[in-house]
This record gives structure tokens, sequence and C-alpha cells, in this order.
């Protein structure tokens, strides 16, 4: 049997990446054009599912074509203590093993860097990261290589850290080192940090929120892995299942992966095929997706969009304050929050519709639970009034 090419599994990187070429070649410009390229901190942010960590195995990729070194990390507590204890002395390590070693397509003299070190384990590296990274760069620049640091979920939660690695890697960018450093998290958890006075060179790092893929690229990400994988899918079915993605990268894997597996058999995927597959992964969507996302926010914001999800299109700002009684100050700060956290989205003025696309049916499904949820720890004013319902 063939095997179904789609990989709807948070963090797996998909058969083609939709939509994402140019920020690919932002970053190996970056690379090329040498120290001091702004593309050289770059941050990825965005909703969940929208690609960010496969975003970070991309621009990896591109790093190790380049022949450089990549360490990849993520932002949880102890993550400057696993630099500095595990990857930096593993690349040393490597780097200055005994006699000639192949890094990356280039061969190192024993003794690089000046080193010469009969047994590794035993020698002097130094054990802090600052140190550890110069030295590191030190060897690369002998070979016109460097090193990229990715940081997936960056979050303020971790600002402490951040901040120490921040210095380094900007002290390291002055020194003109060849570093590079890729990072990714929710908008909602960046903003934070970016707003930190310590930490400017992040606010100076490119920063790209990755939102939806065009049609026609989703189109071809469904396409060219079907045909690549023995079978067939005519253009117009091909269109009407790259819609019902509404553009959001995850639903790419997850609508893909459900419309072959209806006759993996058959040569062709039918308009059938996708009906029923559309309608599986939307049920899908919601524990992978939805269920996550809106536990990570207040019970205030959900009952903000479960207001929302009353209209049949975009929700007028006017009514949401309405519907939930509060007032335009007091609901405007709430609508900041959902469209930082990717939820929400300002279509023209003093109007906001979901930014996700099966967000609206998932809450009108989900609202009676979502209200006794709500009602639970919502302030007085939102709470259900006495015969039961919900004000909103
Ligand atoms: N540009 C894209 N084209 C096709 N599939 C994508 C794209 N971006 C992400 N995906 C798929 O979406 C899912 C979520 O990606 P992931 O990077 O884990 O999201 P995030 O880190 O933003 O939550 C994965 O299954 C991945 O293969
Ligand atoms: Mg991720």
């Amino acid at each position: 049997m063939v095997k179904n090419p789609f990989t709807p599994t948070f963090g797996v990187s998909p058969p083609l990446l939709a939509g994402r070429d140019d920020l690919i070649e932002e970053f190996a410009a970056a690379l090329d054009d040498g120290p001091g390229a702004s593309g050289r901190a770059t941050i990825y942010t965005g909703a969940r599912g929208t690609g960010k960590t496969v975003m970070l195995n991309k621009v990896q990729d591109v790093a190790k074509k380049n022949g450089w070194l990549v360490i990849s990390e993520t932002a949880t507590p102890g993550f400057i203590t696993r630099l500095a204890t595990i990857h930096l002395p593993s690349i040393l390590m490597d780097l200055m093993d005994q006699g000639k070693k192949r890094i990356s397509g280039v061969t190192l003299p024993f003794g690089a860097g000046g080193a010469t070190w009969d047994n590794p384990a035993a020698a002097n590296i130094p054990t802090n990261f600052r140190s550890q990274l110069e030295l590191v760069t030190d060897i690369l620049a002998e070979y016109d290589t460097g090193v990229l640091i990715t940081i997936d979920e960056i979050h303020y939660r971790q600002i402490d850290e951040l901040r120490e690695f921040g210095a380094t890697i900007q002290h390291a960018f002055r020194d003109s080192r060849n570093v590079a450093f890729a990072a990714a998290g929710l908008s909602s958890a960046v903003s934070p940090v970016l707003n930190d006075d310590v930490l400017t060179f992040l606010r100076r790092a490119e920063r790209y929120n990755l939102g939806r893929v065009s049609l026609s690229d989703v189109e071809q990400a469904i396409r060219e892995p079907i045909q690549e994988n023995g079978r067939e899918i005519d253009a117009a079915v091909c269109t009407e299942a790259a819609q019902a993605t509404g553009g959001y990268p995850f639903l790419i894997q997850l609508i893909g992966q459900y419309i072959w597996r209806q006759h993996p058999k058959e040569k062709t995927i039918t308009l059938a095929d996708v009906a029923e597959g559309v309608a599986a992964a939307r049920r899908r969507m919601g524990a992978l997706v939805y269920e996550p996302a809106l536990a990570d926010i207040s019970s205030i914001d959900r009952t903000f969009l479960v207001a929302m999800s009353q209209d049949a299109g975009p929700s007028k700002m006017s009514d949401i304050c309405s519907r939930l009684g509060v007032g335009t100050n007091y609901a405007g700060q709430y609508r900041l929050r959902l469209i930082e956290a990717g939820m929400i989205e300002s279509t023209t003025y003093g109007e906001v519709d979901f930014a996700q696309p099966l967000l609206k049916e998932y809450l009108r499904e989900h609202a009676a639970s979502l209200a006794t949820q709500i009602a639970a720890d919502a302030p007085t004013s939102l709470k259900p009034n006495k015969s039961g319902k919900f004000r909103i």
C-alpha cells in the first residue's frame, strides 16, 4: 500500500512547505551576507499550527547545507545551561577530536583554533556559554563557517534566561562572529519579551508573523505529495480541499491526511473523498488545536470569542460590547489581546473576525460547555443571568 504522505503532527516537517519560499530565501541570504546582516537574528511568530517549529527545522536545513553547525533548543527552564553543558561542549569535542575531522564538508586540521589537546575530555573547555560560543566561532571562522542557534517556544516566562542569552548573542554580533539566531513563539508570548528594555537586540531582530498561506500555494502543497506518492487529484477537487483549509498550515496536513485516507487503494481522490475527509479533519481540529488554544487564554478572552461566534460574518465591536455589557475601552483591550494571540484579526474599522478557519464553528458547538467554564471563573459582570442563560 502507498504511504499517506501528509504529516499532521506538531513539529514534523510537511512533505511540501507551502508559501514560505520568500522567508527561506531571506534567511539564506542573511547567512551569505555575513556578520551584521539583520536576518541573522530572526523571530517567527504566529498562532498554534501556523508552522513556526517547521520553519525552524527549515532554516536549520538551510544552515546545514551552507556548512554551518546547528544547535536546536527550546526555551524551557535551563536552556542556557543546556547550551553550555551539552550542546557547545559536544561541538567543541567534535572540533577538537583527535586527528583530522570532517565537519560540514570541510576538513579541520588537528588542533584547529590553536589548541592541541590529546584528550579532549580532560581538556580545559570553558564552562560558560559566552566563552564557549567565542571558542567555537573562533575555530569555525578559519573555515569560513558559523553556528546557528534556534530557540523554539520563546516565552516571557523565561525572560531572565533570554536576557542572558541575548547579551551573549549581542556580543557575538558586535564582534562580527559567524553566529545566527532564529527563534519562534506564539505572538502573545513573544511580545512582552520584545518590549523588554534589555533585549534590544531581539527588538531589532527580523520578525515575521506566519499567517495564512495563499490558495495556490495550498493547492500545490496538497497536489504534489499526492502525485509523488502515486495517486491523482483533479484540479477542481484539489481547489475544494484547499479552500477548506482556509490557508491555515496545520489544516493542509490534517485535511490532506483525511482525504487520502478515505479510499487509499483508489488511484484518484474524488470530491466525495474531500467532503468526507474535510468533515473528519474538522472534528479532529477541535481537540488538536482549539481546545489547547482556548485553554491558554483567559476566561474573558473566551467570552469575547463566544460573543463573536454569534455572527455569520465579521463581528462589529459595538455588538460585542453590548452582548458582553461592557464599554468600548474594556472590550478594546481584549480585542488587542486576541489579535496578539492570533485568534482574531481586525477586518475593517470597528470590526473583527476569526483568524482561524473553523474556530467559529467550534465555539458554536461547544458554547454550552464553554459558558459553564467561563461562568465558573468570570467576573460577576459576565456571569450567566438568573434563568441560567449566558448573557452573551
Ligand atoms: N507552510 C506549511 N505548509 C504545509 N504544512 C505546514 C506548513 N507549516 C506547517 N505545516 C504543518 O502544520 C503542522 C504544524 O506545524 P508546526 O510547525 O508544528 O506549528 P507551530 O509550531 O506553529 O505550532 C505540522 O503538521 C506541519 O507539518
Ligand atoms: Mg511549535
